[in-house]
């Protein structure tokens, strides 16, 4: 590596930035509402197109019936199968994805399937008209009952994409020979992610090429999605989306509206906007499958593990298979010698499920962290001990050593911040008035990737620096994380650099996604900004234009050291539970996480809150509830679909312990996902030791905790 300390353009800065409070570049121009989202962004000739969703769940459409939508006022065109132009087949992650190839057929897979798109002047007149669109359809039987036992339930084949199962060594001699065993089964229900900011794109075509702001976790893949389904040159697509309120893996892929948006704007030829309403977004952007898991734990009397076995059930559409990787989460927690993960799924009429945060280890946490809980209690060793006496040296499953591991370094640093070395273990007997207290614990893991990007670092004439990548911002932070990175890696002062993201024009980089945006594009932005100093090095001016290097990691991204690669933590709850109403109030959380090197502690701090957050609402209060008859959600909106408010919410700690990874050149891994993780398992585990009252499905509802009463009898 070259170093060019010492010539005028990059003077050594003061102190690095990595590793201190920054609030965000942006955060000015949001509170101030100057930034501007997708969906708010002014263009001349704008027309805006309103969806009109399926009302049935399984059948064909026998009519549109646009004749009297178009005589509506202001209303410009009706699109749909019948006169859709075509769109080719697109190609994703988990193979070909019909998702977001709108209006090429007239089958009907679910409730909330878009089966037209009206268009018109204003908004508010596109939707009048779409409310008016009459669709007839010919309706067949439909199946929305998800079950464990469901006929249709298979096992996927594994792929690089998805290891659906793994095994070694016999899990039945395992249990047998075990003095200890747990098997029971865990639920969780179906879960919708709901940003602040709907889902919003707009698109026109400017000079040949097809320009669009759209609010998405990566506008690369978005733009490269385009130009196939519309068979148009990569080059002639441009997607931008500087601002994004929210995503949560709803925006990671490519969704109809922004499809629609180029479908539209290419048949009308000016510009139009496609905006989700709320409850639009409970059927067209992704959501979390319910889960049925059965973990199977044997172990030995001092709670060592022998036989290990976590079978976890999801659903999936008809029209693509996504796969709730519930299992996933014991291949990189717990060993035994017997040992076996798989994830099965079944094919509903139901909308296709996607990435929700922690996408697998939410609810796989949730299922094992509780029978982790239970074999302790069984085996009347403490939570915490247990866990220490089961940390594998190696990856359960892989084999491969760890960059880093250092779980046992949360459950130390939590335990001693949160007071548990005084904890009763007998649950039930700890009363306040009509309350019932206790605390739980729980462990957390998610995996720390990173994908080859490429970034360009630009020398301005004036000093300042310009560095271009295809991140994306979520409301994370990223930006400014970014700033910080390259001001280190080019020593220079936090003010001399701009960093430009969001813009396919910058070309490929990896999406805000799986906790691995920060890592993934701070490699590429350190190896150009590297790059940048040896051409420094050897020039004492700089043209106008400034001076420009550029990166791609893809090798080196390939060429890395196979380990297993997580972030890990310790998840800590106290709960009063009311015995008269059934309510659960959480008093106060604690997380410690090791997350390798912290960019940012002030926005890293608020991701992890904000996770942990979720765990409340994941533990006591979401779940979305499908309607059997109709086949569509009966509470699809944010009135019905409980979550966490204000008042839910207590003290929340979140902080996080020395991780230095050396087999990384970034040091970075990752805490998007992680806060959730284990958090709604803490948090079901302080319910039993506040109760006696094991609750294996989620949410815990006052209802279920009444029905159940508690340890002592005196509710219920
Ligand atoms: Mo995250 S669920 O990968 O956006």
């Amino acid at each position: 590596m070259t170093t060019t300390t010492g010539t005028t353009a990059t003077a050594t800065a003061a102190t690095p930035a990595v590793g201190t409070s920054h609030t965000r570049m942006e955060g000015r121009a949001k509170v101030t509402g100057a930034a501007r989202y997708s969906g708010e962004i002014p263009f001349a000739e704008l027309a805006h197109g309103w969806l009109v969703l399926s009302t049935i769940a399984r059948g064909r459409i026998r009519s549109v019936e646009s004749g009297p939508v178009l005589a509506m006022p202001g209303v410009l065109a009706v699109l749909h199968y019948g006169n859709a132009p075509h769109l080719e087949e697109v190609v994703g992650p988990f193979g070909p994805n019909p998702v977001i190839q709108v209006f090429q057929h007239d089958r009907v897979p679910h409730v909330g399937w878009p089966v037209a798109l009206v268009v018109a002047e204003t908004s508010e007149q596109a939707r009048e008209a779409a409310d008016a669109l009459v669709v007839s359809y010919d309706q067949e039987p439909h199946d929305v009952a998800f079950s464990a036992g469901h006929p249709g339930m298979y096992t996927p084949d594994n792929t690089p994409m998805l290891l659906a199962e793994t095994e070694k060594g016999d899990i039945e001699t395992g249990l047998a020979a075990s003095a200890v065993v747990v098997d029971e089964e865990y639920t969780t229900p179906e879960e919708h992610h709901n940003a602040m900011e709907p889902h919003a794109a707009m698109a026109r075509w400017d000079s040949g090429r097809l320009e669009v702001v759209d609010s998405n976790q990566g506008a690369f893949t978005v733009a490269q999605d385009l130009a196939k389904l519309f068979s148009l040159d990569p080059a002639s697509v441009r997607v931008r989306s500087e601002h994004v309120g929210g995503a949560f893996g709803s925006k990671g892929s490519t969704r109809p509206q922004t499809v629609l948006a180029a479908m539209a704007a290419t048949v009308i030829n000016r510009p139009v906007r496609v905006v989700l309403t709320r409850r639009q977004m409970f059927s067209l952007v992704g959501y979390r499958s319910p889960t049925a898991q059965r973990v199977r734990l044997g172990a030995d009397a001092d709670g060592r593990l022998r036989a290990f076995d976590h079978q976890a059930a999801c659903l999936t559409s008809t029209v693509h298979q996504f796969v709730e990787r519930s299992a996933a989460y014991g291949r990189v927690m717990y060993d035994a010698d017997a040992h076996h993960t798989v994830n099965r799924v079944v094919r509903l009429d139901v909308p296709t499920p996607s990435w929700m945060r922690a996408p697998g280890e939410a609810p796989g946490s949730f299922a094992l962290e509780s029978a982790m809980d239970e074999l302790a209690e069984r085996c009347g060793v403490d939570p915490i001990a247990l866990r220490t006496r089961n940390e594998p040296d190696v990856g359960p499953v892989s084999g491969l050593p760890f960059s880093s591991r250092n779980v046992l370094g949360c459950f130390e640093e939590g335990a001693r911040r949160f007071g548990w070395a005084d904890r009763d273990p007998r649950p039930g007997v700890r009363r306040e008035g009509r309350w019932l207290l206790g605390t739980g614990t729980a462990a957390a893991t998610y995996s720390a990737g990173v994908a080859g990007s490429t970034a360009a670092v630009t020398a301005e004439a004036d000093g300042t620096f310009t560095v271009r990548i295809t991140a994306a911002d979520i409301g994370t932070g990223a930006r400014t994380a970014l700033t910080q990175i390259a001001a280190d890696a080019l020593e220079v002062e936090l003010g001399r650099v701009r960093v430009k993201i969001a813009d396919s024009d910058f070309g490929q980089a990896m999406l805000a996604g799986g906790s691995m945006g920060t890592r993934s594009w701070a490699w590429a932005i350190t190896v150009a900004a590297s790059e940048l100093r040896a051409q420094l090095a050897l020039t004492g001016d700089i043209p106008p234009e400034g001076i420009t290097a550029r990166s791609n990691t893809a090798e080196a991204v390939s060429a890395l050291e196979k380990r297993e690669r997580h972030s890990f933590g310790a998840q800590f709850a106290e709960v009063a539970v009311d015995v008269t109403s059934g309510e659960v109030r959480v008093r106060r959380m604690l997380g410690i996480f090791a997350a390798g090197r912290v960019v940012n502690p002030l926005t890293a701090r608020s991701q992890l809150i904000g996770g942990m957050t979720w765990g409340i609402s994941m533990a006591l209060h979401e779940e979305a509830i499908r309607d059997q008859a109709s086949g569509g959600l009966a509470n699809g909106d944010l009135a019905g679909y409980h979550f966490a408010a204000n008042a839910d919410v207590p003290l929340i700690e979140a902080d996080w312990v020395d991780d230095p990874d050396t087999h990384d050149p970034t040091g970075i891994k990752g805490l998007g996902e992680v806060g959730i993780v284990g958090a709604a398992a803490a948090i079901a585990n302080a319910v039993w030791h506040a109760t006696g009252v094991r609750h294996r499905h989620l949410p815990i509802r006052p209802d279920r905790v009444l029905l159940a009463g508690t340890g002592d009898n005196r509710a219920g």
